[in-house]
């Protein structure tokens, strides 16, 4: 595997922020009444959805309680040496349309159409995206195009919406690919091999030559340690967040689930100000999510199946990287490069 080279850019601090600021509370109460409000408007989401009848994937988001405090979690801009990174490495692939297939609120897709990339951006979840559309109003953000799909029925669905391939990049970042399970059942019928099922659908959105970029957070370490590493790069809470994270294992006790249990400090303070009354306690937010564990090394072989590249081959171009540097010891985060081959049919069934 050929290890990336480092980015010598600015490196911002991992330490998470917990300023407490009221601006920021601001914007969530607004995010959060944006949420309620998209709740009741669910009908008109047909106008930029036509998946509907298209099974989905379980939404986890579907209450809409992390969507409305998804960007004080994650912080409403990247840090710089996430910024850095993806910006530098998308450049230097030659990528100008990029397809972002988890977009959730929309943050990395909203930091590329700044940069200058002509972005289309989908999600799961209607709650989540309802966010990405009213940041995209509110902020009159241009060369922004935003669907809704599952990654099971990615092609289809898109196509459906005429979205067709032939994207110079693909990303999906922030943990998002560790939600979907490998097998599922939905309206009666099993799908396995979702996870083959859906990087091969990503595969299909790329122009040959175009990268995948993707990424999960280090299970190995997470699951060997029972915690996650200390220092995060993605994430800039606001407010302090105390996550629990509890395992599911199977009769080897090989950990085939893992729980997050968050919950989020908002200062009693910001709240009678504001005269916000986010849930019974007053002064937490909860909200559960699940993850299917990737190992750094079946990871790859996934994306050497799906991508046709010899398990062996050290010529394959794939690339990874730990928390954006070449050498790091413990990295919360694994982010992987793979380059479709250029002898591929563009659009394929
Ligand atoms: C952890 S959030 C990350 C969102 C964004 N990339 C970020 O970093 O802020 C994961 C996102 O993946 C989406 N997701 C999960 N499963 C999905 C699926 N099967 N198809 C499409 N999106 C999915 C969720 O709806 C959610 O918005």
């Amino acid at each position: 595997m050929r290890r990336m080279a480092p980015i010598h850019d600015q490196v911002a601090s991992n330490i998470p922020v917990a300023n407490q600021k009221e601006s920021n509370f601001l914007k969530v109460k607004q995010a959060a009444q944006e949420a309620r409000k998209a709740e009741a408007r669910k009908s008109s989401y047909s106008n930029y959805s036509s998946s509907s009848n298209i099974a989905k994937t379980e939404d986890q988001y579907s209450n809409g309680v992390a969507a409305s405090v998804w960007e004080a979690y994650i912080g409403e801009n990247r840090e710089n040496r996430y910024r850095n990174w993806l910006i530098h490495t998308l450049r230097k692939h030659g990528a100008k349309r990029v397809l972002d297939v988890a977009c959730g609120t929309g943050v990395d897709s909203r930091m590329l159409v700044d940069a200058g990339f002509s972005m289309t951006s989908c999600d799961l979840s209607d709650k989540m995206l309802a966010v990405a559309k009213e940041t995209k109003q509110r902020k009159n953000i241009k060369d922004w195009d935003i669907r809704q799909a599952d990654w099971v029925f990615l092609t289809e669905t898109l196509e459906k919406d005429g979205v067709l391939p032939g994207f110079d990049a693909v990303i999906c970042m922030g943990n998002s690919f560790a939600h979907l399970p490998n097998e599922m059942t939905i309206d009666g019928v099993t799908y396995k091999n979702c996870h083959e099922r859906a990087i091969s659908n990503f595969r299909k959105m790329l122009r040959p030559g175009g990268i995948l970029i993707i990424d999960h957070r280090n299970f190995d370490y997470i699951v060997k340690h029972q915690k996650s590493p200390s220092k995060n790069v993605y994430y800039q809470s606001s407010w302090p967040t105390d996550v629990d994270t509890t395992f599911d294992r199977n009769g080897d006790g090989a950990v085939t689930k893992i729980k997050l249990h968050y919950t989020m400090t908002v200062p009693l303070e910001v709240q009678r100000k504001t005269k916000m009354d986010l849930d019974e306690s007053h002064n937490k937010i909860t909200f559960d999510l699940t993850y299917f564990p990737h190992y750094l090394s079946t990871f790859e072989q996934l994306l050497r199946r799906v991508f046709n590249y010899e398990q062996d081959d050290e010529t394959a171009p794939l690339q990874v990287c730990g928390d954006f540097q070449a050498e790091v010891v413990d990295p919360a985060y694994f982010i992987h490069v793979v380059t479709k081959e250029r002898t591929a049919e563009t659009c394929e069934r």
